[in-house]
This record gives structure tokens, C-alpha cells and sequence, in this order.
């Protein structure tokens, strides 16, 4: 027992601030627009403490953006830290460029300005930071936000979408705290649970049918999510949107990361009702982080693990109080959405295997190796600079996912969302039956899924597949694909005619562009060095003509210029 877990079993005691607190409900942000100030903060989690924090144009997490498919939206984030951050939108289908992923760094008083068409259908995603290393701890300070995305198919559904009314955002984590109150992000010591950044909190919720959209934001717990009095609710979307039909359960599992939305029917119960959400993780199987046992060994590995009061215990993570229905209430609970089609397995061309590994030639030895990690995606280490699957677009492809640890791994892909074919042959149960960005691939499991590789082809910037559990991230288990284009010539260089002119060639100082008319108002400009990091990157406009390259050290270079469907790559040569 360390000083770390006896000062979190007295806060989780109670005997400092326990109490109920109304759960804060983030802002919203709409349009087509979105500004994000990333910043440095405090926010008071127990009385007479602030504690260092990080936030989206607040202290604590960010605004929850909402979306509708179709619009072409820009996104100006701006990072007031003192440190590098990114900016991912965790599910989106955009070009790698926009995706927020660890080459999209946003250095410290700069702003980086993604736009793209919203092209994924209603669902619910989010947002948070994905740097080399920095994930974990950027996410834990208070990086995190939703995003809801809406298209004209879901609001034909007699559906809960009154944001904060009746459709509730919960961004659920557990942290860790040190005796300074600081958050620590020390494995295995996250004993505080909070939704929203409000510990112990309730939620007052009409009496009638209320949506809620269940966001994992952990750095790698596991949630088995129930009612106190183990009655039904319904599973409506899992990560990619609405499944065929609504999930009658009592239970939900649900791994960082990964998204889900249920509906809940308080029109059951009487007003002044009080009940639990609660994670029954007693019931979890050994080897999924929140379980009673981390690994499927026995052996007592994994420091700081059992000392925490969550691991294998039945907790509440937000207590409901009943009210009155608001006007007009949804009481009914939709008998189906859309048939969901899943591709053809005939028509996939490329089976890809992904093996989560150890590593076994790390300082860790022996078993713990297998439980503790660092880990690895076949065989390799996260390089910045290299690419480790390259994908055709248009491509159906199936993955076939296997886990050669002892431990659950939450396993993301960027750029798709898929479908998981079957988990160690069996079709996937009703949860995993829609689209998903987020599979828990558990020890000794085999998954398949498929998906196709659509829209978006980029011959140098790479997509992410990782873990999601942050510090096997943050360690290394993350691996890059690229999407290429066969149709262009090679994957050197494209061959579609392009729409402007650069010149000098070579240059020393100033590098003009000349644009046709045909181009889109606004695009990227990146000049990449020959190891594939990008050196400059700047939003350019149909007046821009001067690019300034005096900074550059002399070398060869790639420039390349993205509108909002294609990309453009010169090679050039500074002096
Ligand atoms: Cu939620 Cu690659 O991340
Ligand atoms: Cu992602
Ligand atoms: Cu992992």
C-alpha cells in the first residue's frame, strides 16, 4: 500500500468533500465554425485545492461540438500551452492531413485550421490531443470532448435530441490524483471516477425516454456499465452510428475510446426516483483493465493495481434523480433504424494481420512482458518517420486482429469506420453488430473486421492504428498506414493536372505560387523535408502568391497544397 492509494481511499472514503454535485453539462458550439483555445487552467476538485489543468476554451474538457453531415466545416484551434498538442477527431473520415494525429503538431501560439466536409453520419465521436508520447498525459489533465454529429436519416427517428434536456453528453473517466492534488497519470492509481470532470455526481432526468451518450474517456479502464436495479435500457449506436435496431440489455461493456448511445425509459419510475449508472466490473473477465485481475496470470504483477478500489468492484459512476417529463416527451422506444450492410467478404482483396505483441526484448522480463508491456503492433515500435501498412484506395479489406499478450487491448483505427466479421469465429454479439472505430481485442482472442478504404488518398501523411489504453499508446503500440491512389502514376508523385504553378525551382528565399482558376478558395500549403516531417504549414488563400522558405537549411523538399478533395505535391529544392 503506497501513500498514493491511502490518500485516494480517504478521498474516495469520503472523508474530505464527499457530496453529491450537479453534473456539469459542457457548452455547445454549432455552425459551420469551430474555434478551440487550448489553455492551461486549475479547476477546484476538492475544496481548498486547485489543481493544474488543461481545457478547450475552459478549465476542464472542452465544448461538445455538434455537427450536421454535409457541411463544410473549419476548425481553428489554437495552442495557448507552452507545450506541442494535436487535435484529433477521434472517427472522423477526413484526409490524413486534417486528422489531428501526431504529424499534425500544433506548436505553442500557433493555430492549425483543418477544414473538410463532414462526411460521417450522425453519431458520436470525439475529440482529444494525439502527440508522439503525449497522449496520456494531455487527455488526463482535461484535453476531452464530445462531438455530435447529426444527418437528416436519424432525425427521422422519434429520438431524444434535446441537447442537456433529454440527450445527455457523459464523458466518463477515472484519474488519478497525487498528494498534491496534482493529476498524475502514475499506472493503475486512477481511483477517482468522474463524468464530465464532476466527481460524484447526479443528474436530474425527466420522467420519459432519455438518450445518453457514453464516452470512455479513461486512460485505460474499462467500464461494465448497468443500472442499480439491473433493469433494461437500450443500446441504440455504437461508435459509427445507429445499429439495425435497438440492444435491450443490462449491461454494456465499453473500453476507452469507444462510444456508445442508450436509452433509458425514466418514465418507468416515479418521480423522486433515485438510481445508479453503475460499472459492475466484478463481472468483467480477468485481463481487462478494471477487472479484479489485470493479466489472465495469477501471478501478482502490475504495481498499484490491486491496491485500487475500483479494480474488480461493483462502483456508481451517476446517481439519476427523477423528475417531472418536460413538454412534449419522447415515451417510446423506436422498434428499428436502417438495415445495416456490412461488406461482402468475396469482395475484399487484401487480408491484413495485425498482431498485438509484446515486447519481450524489453528492460520488463518474463511474464511481466505480457502483462505490463511495453507492447508492441507486430513486433514493431511507433516510428514517427515510418510507414507500416500501405493501403490502395477504394481497397475492401479484411483485418484479422490477434492478441499474444495477457491483457484486453482496445485496438482504433483512423481514417473508417468497420465492421468486426467475427470474434474468435462467432459472429460479434449485438453491440459489435454496427460500425466501429474501436474494437477490445482480449488475451489469446482472434478478431476480423472489414472495411473499405474510401475518398481520401495521401502519398506521405499517414493514418494511425493504436491501442487506446494511453500509455501502451503513449509506449509505443501504434503503428502508420497510408491510403495511395494506384490510378495516379506511382506513389512518387500524382499526375492530375495541377491547378497552380510554383516557381523559382530551385529557390533561395521566396517561392511564388500562380493559381488557376478552378481552384477551391482555400487550402493547405505543408513543405515536407525529405524524412517526412513537415517544416512549414500554413492555410493558404487564393491571394497568397509569396511563400517566404528563407528559414529553411538547404535541401531537398516536397510542398505539398491540399484543397478539400485532392492533394498537390511539388518537389523543390531550397539553396
Ligand atoms: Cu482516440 Cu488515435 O485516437
Ligand atoms: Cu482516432
Ligand atoms: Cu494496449
Amino acid at each position: 500500500m503506497n501513500k498514493y492509494f491511502i490518500l485516494c481511499l480517504l478521498i474516495s472514503l469520503g472523508l474530505d468533500t464527499y457530496s453529491q454535485n450537479a453534473l456539469y453539462i459542457p457548452d455547445t458550439l454549432s455552425g459551420t465554425t469551430f474555434n478551440l483555445n487550448v489553455q492551461a487552467s486549475t479547476k477546484v476538485f476538492y475544496t481548498g485545492y486547485n489543481t493544474p489543468t488543461y481545457g478547450y476554451n475552459g478549465n476542464f474538457l472542452g465544448p461538445t461540438l455538434l455537427i450536421n453531415k454535409g457541411d463544410s466545416i473549419t476548425l481553428n484551434v489554437t495552442n495557448n500551452l507552452s507545450v506541442a498538442t494535436t487535435v484529433h477527431w477521434h472517427g472522423f473520415h477526413v484526409a490524413p492531413m486534417n486528422d489531428g494525429g501526431p504529424h499534425q503538431i500544433i506548436n505553442p501560439a500557433s493555430t492549425w485550421s483543418p477544414f473538410f466536409k463532414m462526411r460521417n453520419d450522425a453519431a458520436t465521436f470525439w475529440y482529444h490531443p494525439h502527440g508522439e508520447g503525449k497522449t496520456e498525459i494531455q487527455i488526463s489533465k482535461g484535453l476531452a470532448g464530445m462531438i455530435i454529429v447529426r444527418d437528416s436519416t436519424e432525425a427521422t427517428y422519434k429520438l431524444p435530441r434535446k441537447y442537456g434536456v433529454d440527450d445527455f453528453p457523459l464523458i466518463i473517466q477515472s484519474k488519478s490524483f497525487d498528494v498534491l492534488y496534482q493529476i498524475a497519470t502514475a499506472s493503475h492509481e486512477d481511483s477517482i471516477m468522474m463524468v464530465n470532470g464532476t466527481i460524484d455526481p447526479y443528474l436530474e432526468v425527466p420522467k420519459q425516454v432519455v438518450r445518453l451518450r457514453l464516452l470512455n474517456a479513461s486512460a485505460d479502464r474499462t467500464y461494465y456499465f448497468g443500472l442499480s436495479d439491473s433493469s433494461n435500457f437500450y443500446l441504440i449506436a455504437s461508435d459509427g452510428g445507429l445499429l439495425a435496431q435497438p440492444y435491450s440489455t443490462n449491461r454494456l461493456r465499453l473500453s476507452t475510446g469507444e462510444r456508445a448511445e442508450i436509452l433509458i425509459d425514466f418514465g418507468a419510475y416515479n418521480t423522486g426516483k433515485q438510481l445508479y449508472l453503475k460499472s459492475y466490473a466484478s463481472e468483467l473477465p480477468q485481463g481487462i483493465i478494471g477487472a479484479d485481475s489485470v493479466g489472465t496470470s495469477t501471478i501478482t504483477i502490475s504495481e498499484g493495481y490491486y491496491g485500487n478500489h475500483l479494480n474488480g468492484a461493483d462502483f456508481n459512476v451517476l446517481r439519476f434523480d427523477v423528475v417531472a417529463a418536460t413538454a412534449n416527451p419522447i415515451i417510446t422506444i423506436p422498434s428499428s433504424f436502417l438495415p445495416l450492410i456490412p461488406y461482402d467478404e468475396s469482395l475484399a482483396t487484401v487480408n491484413r494481420s495485425i498482431n498485438l505483441s509484446p515486447d519481450t526484448l524489453s528492460a520488463m522480463s518474463g511474464i511481466q512482458a505480457y502483462v505490463d508491456g511495453p507492447f508492441l503492433m507486430n513486433d514493431k515500435s511507433f516510428e514517427m518517420d515510418s510507414i507500416n501498412e500501405v493501403v490502395y484506395l477504394n481497397d475492401v479489406e479484411i483485418w484479422t486482429l490477434t492478441n499474444s499478450t495477457m491483457v484486453a487491448h482496445p485496438f482504433h483505427i483512423h481514417d473508417i469506420e468497420f465492421y468486426v466479421l467475427d470474434i474468435n469465429g462467432n459472429s460479434p454479439p449485438p453491440e459489435y453488430s454496427g460500425l466501429k472505430d474501436v474494437i477490445l481485442v482480449q488475451a489469446k482472442d482472434t478478431v476480423r473486421f472489414i472495411t473499405k478504404f474510401t475518398t481520401f488518398a495521401d502519398n506521405s501523411t499517414p493514418y494511425m492504428y493504436h491501442c487506446h489504453l494511453l500509455h501502451h499508446e503513449d509506449e509505443g503500440m501504434m503503428g502508420t498506414f497510408l491510403v495511395v491512389d494506384t490510378t495516379l502514376s506511382g506513389i512518387k508523385n500524382t499526375n492530375k493536372s495541377k491547378p497552380f504553378k510554383l516557381y523559382p525551382n530551385p529557390a533561395s528565399s521566396i517561392i511564388h505560387l500562380e493559381f488557376a482558376a478552378s481552384l477551391t478558395l482555400r487550402a493547405q500549403l505543408s513543405i515536407i523535408d525529405v524524412f517526412g516531417k513537415i517544416v512549414m504549414s500554413e492555410t493558404i488563400k487564393i491571394e497568397t502568391n509569396d511563400i517566404d522558405i528563407s528559414n529553411l537549411a538547404s535541401g531537398i523538399y516536397f510542398i505539398k497544397i491540399h484543397d478539400k478533395y485532392s492533394f498537390y505535391s511539388y518537389k523543390f529544392c531550397k539553396l
